[in-house]
């Protein structure tokens, strides 16, 4: 019979990568190109079919990039069953960034925590500085798995949640 689970899901990463329009592209399946930063966290719910018999109920928290929210995101990530790490794939700094919001997990054994790997705005590849072997190699390296999205035109962001929430613990 139909069961249905519920998963809490945190965004994480350097500000302006597009953790927000990620969100809002899978939410409302919109997108903004004057997006306004983050202040300190922003909370959605929505729900992704697990398959024919299970649906799964995401409350997701889009945390806040800027350096002076850090603080509040183990607030966040706490008890994550599922965390998405974003970058900009055209700003070589974010990836970096995204490899430390990593290993700062890993760290905080948050071991129940899948976490995927996104490298988002791949719908500017003329301007990439991040290859799609460096992000991938990165993923398997830290046990994540790996996306390339586009908020902007929808590219992987539907399949990223749906992976990620069919991937996570199973209460
Ligand atoms: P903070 O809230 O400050 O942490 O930033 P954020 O990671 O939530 O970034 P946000 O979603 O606000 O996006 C920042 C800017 O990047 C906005 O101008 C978006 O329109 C733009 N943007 C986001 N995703 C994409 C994308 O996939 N492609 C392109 N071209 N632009 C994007
Ligand atoms: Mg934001």
């Amino acid at each position: 019979r139909p069961t249905r689970f519920t998963y809490k899901f945190v965004l994480l990463g350097e500000s302006a990568v597009g953790k927000s329009s990620i969100v809002t592209r899978f939410a409302r399946n919109e997108f903004n190109q004057y997006n306004e930063s983050t202040i300190g966290a922003a909370f959605v719910t929505k729900d992704v079919a697990l398959d024919e018999m299970s649906t799964a109920t995401l409350r997701i928290w889009d945390t806040a990039g800027q350096e002076r929210y850090k603080s509040l995101a183990p607030m966040y990530y706490r008890n994550a069953e599922g965390a998405v790490v974003v970058y900009d794939i055209t700003q070589s700094e974010t990836f970096a960034k995204a490899k430390a919001w990593v290993s700062e997990l890993r760290r905080q054994n948050e071991s129940r925590t899948v976490i995927a790997l996104v490298g988002n705005k791949v719908d500017l590849a003329d301007k990439r500085t991040v290859t799609k072997e460096e992000g991938a190699a990165y993923a398997a390296e830290a046990g994540a798995l790996f996306f390339e999205t586009s908020a902007q035109n929808g590219q992987s962001v539907q399949t990223l949640f749906e992976e990620l929430a069919r991937k996570a613990p199973r209460p």
